[in-house]
């Protein structure tokens, strides 16, 4: 076996952060992958597979933000040890000497305290490995890296990783200006999986803003590759295999599929949120997929149900107080009493109050974090008349606060 064939088939360490509250998800795509060692963490999934199931990790895992693979794990006590350890890594098989680096380090409970010292020393040491060998050194590059590595540092552990993604993998290409209130691509795909819809009956956003939610939905309905439209760090390391990656790449193209047997709809009564709808629509090329309407909840004409509702309707900490936003609540909950009977609706709230206004009780509770806020994505059963007749009535004000459901639940 030739070097190249020997490093494709080594089997590597990797890990996949995401957002906190979406690990289970991310373990559940990992598996659809046939990773093996899938152990999800808080805030990520460390699995174990080949250079091959790296690459398809980015191209394919829709819920997580980056794939690192591991390429140091070894004990460190201070400065001298961690640059020695950083030294002993073959850093020239990711990196070209004209090439750019940069380190995000991240230092917890050791004898090293500050992780900008730590990423300076473990830089120094990289930059040294390449003078000793060609008499010159990369340059450091914070903004776009040929090589990203991600140091952390942990109880005198120190673990060094390859971004192999680069920029975040929620950034999915599509997406053509950045908005005032968008909903990460990647939670919203994530919620999307979270929410069991079965990706064969109709999927509506009623205040679809941007659009997210429905075109992550159409890329998962369609079985589209969530990294098809953009480029990955790993295609510009010199280890990179073109031939394996363009086999998955084509692979990926010709899963997709170009119509789909159901509607997904999103509405906003903005136009001007319809507007950018439209365009990431067009940018992500599923616009055959994906219906858009301009109106209020109020007069939306929702398909004939069955359908499921995900939406992520304004709770005011990012749109500022000045919404009327008890209004646009209780106008989804007329949609989901009159107009959505026999349907499942999924509600991202981050405000506790808010979601007492729809007059439902949510059956299931799964904990997410956007961002720094502290979020729900709340499930409502909507009965039929005949199924409501028959079950227990609930209370208006149902969604009290209740023990965080374990998103390993959902
Ligand atoms: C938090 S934003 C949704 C963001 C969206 N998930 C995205 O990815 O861009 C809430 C959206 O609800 C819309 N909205 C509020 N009240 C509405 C109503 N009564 N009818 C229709 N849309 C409404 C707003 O125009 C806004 O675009």
């Amino acid at each position: 076996m030739n070097d190249g064939a020997a490093d494709a088939a080594a089997t590597h360490d990797y890990f996949a952060p995401c957002t906190l509250g979406l690990e289970a998800i991310v373990a559940e795509e990992l598996a659809a992958l046939r990773a093996s060692s899938i152990e999800p963490r808080r805030g990520g999934v460390a699995f174990r597979g080949d250079r091959r199931l790296g690459y398809a990790a980015n191209l394919w895992l829709r819920a997580a933000v980056r794939v690192q693979q591991r390429v140091l794990d070894v004990p460190v006590r201070g400065k001298e040890e961690l640059y020695a350890a950083v030294s002993s890594v073959e850093w020239e098989r990711w990196l070209d000497v004209d090439g750019t680096l940069a380190i995000d380090g991240s230092v917890r409970d050791s004898t090293i305290t500050h992780s900008g010292f730590a990423a300076l020393t473990a830089k120094d040491a990289i930059c040294d490995r390449f003078r000793r060998a060609t008499g010159r050194r990369p340059s450091v590059d914070t903004v776009a890296p040929r090589l990203p590595i991600k140091l952390v540092l942990q109880r005198d552990r120190l673990q060094l990783y390859l971004n192999l993604s680069g920029e975040s993998l929620h950034k999915r290409g599509w997406r053509p200006i950045q908005v005032k209130s968008p909903l990460n691509e990647a939670i919203a795909a994530g919620l999307l999986l979270a929410s069991g819809w079965d990706r064969k009956s109709a999927l509506v956003d009623p205040m679809c803003g941007s659009g997210t939610f429905v075109v992550e939905a159409a890329c998962l309905a369609a079985d589209r590759a969530p990294g098809l439209l953009r480029r990955f760090a790993f295609e510009q390391f010199p280890d990179f295999d073109a031939r394996a990656w363009s086999i998955l790449r084509a692979d990926a193209g010709e899963r997709a599929q170009r119509s789909l047997p159901f509607p997904i709809l999103g509405a906003d009564r903005h136009p001007g949120a319809i507007e950018l709808a439209k365009r990431s629509v067009r940018a992500a090329q599923v616009e055959g997929l994906v219906e858009l309407r301009c109106c209020d909840v109020e007069t939306l004409e929702p398909p004939p149900p069955p359908f499921t509702l995900v939406t992520n309707p304004p709770w005011g900490e990012r749109l500022g107080e000045g919404e009327d936003l008890r209004a646009s609540w209780e106008a989804l909950g007329h949609l989901l009493h009159r107009r959505a009977r026999g349907c499942t609706a999924w509600v991202l709230s981050g405000n506790a109050e808010l979601p007492r206004l729809l007059g439902l009780k949510a059956r299931r509770k799964f904990p997410v974090m956007d961002g720094p806020i502290e979020c729900r994505f709340l499930r409502y059963d909507v009965f039929t008349t005949a199924e409501a007749d028959q079950a227990p009535s609930s209370p208006p004000s149902s969604s009290s606060p209740s023990p965080p459901a374990s998103p390993s639940s959902a």
